[in-house]
Parts: C-alpha cells; structure tokens; sequence
C-alpha cells in the first residue's frame, strides 16, 4: 500500500517525489480520503467520572534507557523497573531500546473489570515491537488506543505497529484523537515534521473517535479535551502546520477554524492535544500527559474541570518545560505545581533535565525519573 511505504515522513512539498503515482493515483487517495471520513462520537464525560481501584501505567517508549535502579514501594505507589534479557549468552538476544518518543500502555481494573488503552506510539514501529514484546503486552487485550497529538515522535510507530499487529487487534477499536487538527502537515524548526496516516487508521478497521470534549475511554479512562489556556503557560510551539490536503495527508479545511486556512504554514497552536486520565479510588487523578505542548500545567488543570476532581494523585509524562524555556518559567511551573499539590510527578520524554533537577531540590522524592519498562501502579499494592 502506498501510504505505508510513504509512511507519513515526506515534507509536503516532497510528498509528490516520493509518493507519486501520477495524477489518477492522488485523486483516487483524495477521493478515498472522502470516502473514508467516517468517525465514531466519542462517549463524552458528563458527570460521573469512572472509578478505577488499580492503575499501572508501563513506559513502552521513552527517551531513556537506566540499568542498576531498584525496584520501590512506596505509598500507594509501586515502582517496577525492567530491562529485558540481560543474560547475552541466552535467546532471545534483546533488550529494551530508547528512542526520542513517546508511548505508554494503561492498565486498568475496577472490579473484577480489566481495561488496557494504549497511549502514542513512539518514534519508529521497530522499537515500539521490539518493547512491546519484551514487556509481554498483548495488542489483543487492547480496548482502546490514545495518539496525544500529531507530533511524529508520538505517532511515528503507529503505521508499522498497524501492519505487524492490526489484525490482532479486537474489530472496530476505538482509536481517539483530540480533532481534526491532529491530522494537519507539519514542519519543526528542522524541516518536515510528517503527517497522521489516516488512511492506515481506516484501512486497519479501527474507529477514529473524535474528541475535542472530554471522553469516556475504555469505560475507565477520560481525555481532557481541547486544554484551555488557564495558567501563566502558552502553546509552546516548536512546529507549525498547514491546513489542507496534500497527496492524500493533511486535515480538511472544512473541519478547521476558517482563520487557520491561510494556504501557508502557521505557528502551531495545538488545538486538538489531550491528555489521557484516570480516577484512582481514595487517591485521586493520574494525569497521563504526553507532551504537554499546551502547558504541563494548564493540562492538569484541564483534567481536574473536566472532571470536578481536585485531588491530583500523579502526574506522568512530557512535561516539555525545555529551552529556551528558562530557570523563571521552571520555577513558575514548579510554583503551581506546589499549588496544585500532587503526591507524585513522573518525568518522562520532553520533560527537561533542567525541570527534574530544580523539581527535584524544590518538591523532593516525590518527583520521580522515568525510563523504558518502568511500570508504575497506583492504588492498592
Ligand atoms: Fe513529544
């Protein structure tokens, strides 16, 4: 299929170099497209929120890789850390791999109910398999999966994790993204920054769900939503994006803001990112955020009224507090962070060396390093 072999890494303007088959080949992609705009509404949060007794949250990809770090208990917290085989004289011959990106798996339980959501995909699709196999988790258990945003470093895995594990996957799985938005051509300050492959979304039999409100996933978990703008933080924006459709990929201006259909690239504001959370009972939220491109703090807040929970049990992400972002904004983010009165903060991906160490000094242990493998469970231990 042309769309994977392309896979979603040419620059607009490269797209026709290398994806071409000719003028009848884009207009049957385009009119594919049309045909395949089927969505799903999303079960949108009104009320209750669900309730789960136990959450464990695995970092599947993530930046770093850490060997020699003790496994921990603490309150209501229990810390798992994994590295694969290290014994190089015994198959199989892998270990975890790091790599700049993102994807975590949830796993759920109220009740004798259990719930596995599936939250980005990482950088490439090797690491993603490679990781996944490692730490035995099955794309069969799937109920739902989360993409954050439209950053490659969060879907780049997704169309070969398609191709390798789609048809393990339970028929007509909700996959939710944060909008229309999401799917828009994007360029980081280094060039061609790729495009969500919506086709590959179709195409594996998933149900895109659309959800620029706050939504029941998985019957455990809920997205914030659109993230307002609610604190002293503004989008970061280290890409911009391009409103339309080229050679197949890119949003559809109709499904867009009329002022953002400019017919050039435009700062990204990042309208459609969500976070991904869970009520933990008698401890409060875990906010699953992935990169935090509209504010780590500001998406806390988000999750906390789009669900009336005030209490914020953990924290655990891409805070993104990164330069040039400098030690007045850190001590800021780290002021409402003292406000808002978390028990733990997991810095993962984006988060910023710079952010965890002057974290660390300010709020103690109970800022928390990630790395690949780790597994972190919430509730009773
Ligand atoms: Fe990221």
């Amino acid at each position: 299929m042309l769309f994977n072999v392309c896979n979603c890494v040419a620059p607009a303007a490269d797209l026709g170099a290398l994806c071409s088959g000719g003028a009848g080949f884009v207009s049957a992609m385009i009119a594919a497209m049309a045909a395949g705009r089927r969505t799903a509404p999303a079960k949108t949060l009104r009320g209750d929120v669900p309730v789960v007794d136990r959450l464990a949250v695995r970092m599947v990809t993530d930046n770093i890789v850490i060997q020699f770090v003790a496994n921990e208990k603490r309150d209501g917290l229990t810390i798992e850390r994994k590295s694969g085989n290290t014994h190089p004289d015994r198959p199989p011959r892998t270990i975890l791999n790091g790599e700049w990106g993102l994807a975590m798996h949830a796993q759920s339980f109220a009740g004798e109910v259990e719930r596995n959501v599936m939250i980005d995909f990482g950088y490439t699709p090797e690491v993603l398999l490679n990781n996944l196999a490692i730490l035995n988790i099955d794309p069969a258990t799937f109920d739902a999966m989360v993409l954050s945003h439209g950053h490659y470093d969060h879907f780049g895995g997704m169309v070969g994790f398609l191709n390798a594990k789609g048809s393990a996957l339970k028929k007509k799985l909700p996959f939710y993204v944060g909008g229309e938005d999401c799917f828009c051509l994007r360029r980081n300050p280094g060039g061609n920054f790729g495009a969500l492959d919506r086709k590959a979304i179709l195409d594996a039999d998933l149900t895109l769900m659309m959800a620029s409100e706050p939504a029941i996933v998985a019957d455990h978990a809920f997205t914030t939503g659109r993230i307002g703008q609610t604190s002293f933080e503004k989008p970061l924006q280290p890409s911009t994006e391009f409103i339309g459709i080229v050679d197949g990929f890119g949003c559809f201006p109709e499904d867009m803001p009329p002022e953002k259909n400019t017919g050039t690239y435009i700062p990204d504001d990042f309208d459609h990112e969500i976070a991904t959370n869970y009520m933990v009972r008698d401890k409060g939220l875990v906010v699953l955020t992935s990169c935090s491109h509209r504010g780590v703090i500001n998406t806390v807040r988000q999750a906390m009224a789009a669900s009336g929970i005030d209490k914020v049990h953990a924290v655990i992400g891409g805070f993104h507090v990164v330069p040039p972002l400098g030690d007045d904004y850190i001590n800021k983010t780290i002021d409402e962070f003292r406000d808002i009165d978390p028990d733990y903060l997991v810095t993962a991906h984006c988060t910023g060396d710079r952010f965890y160490d002057l974290a660390r000094a300010s709020l103690g242990d109970k800022v928390i390093h990630s790395a690949v493998g780790t597994r972190f469970v919430f509730g009773p231990q």
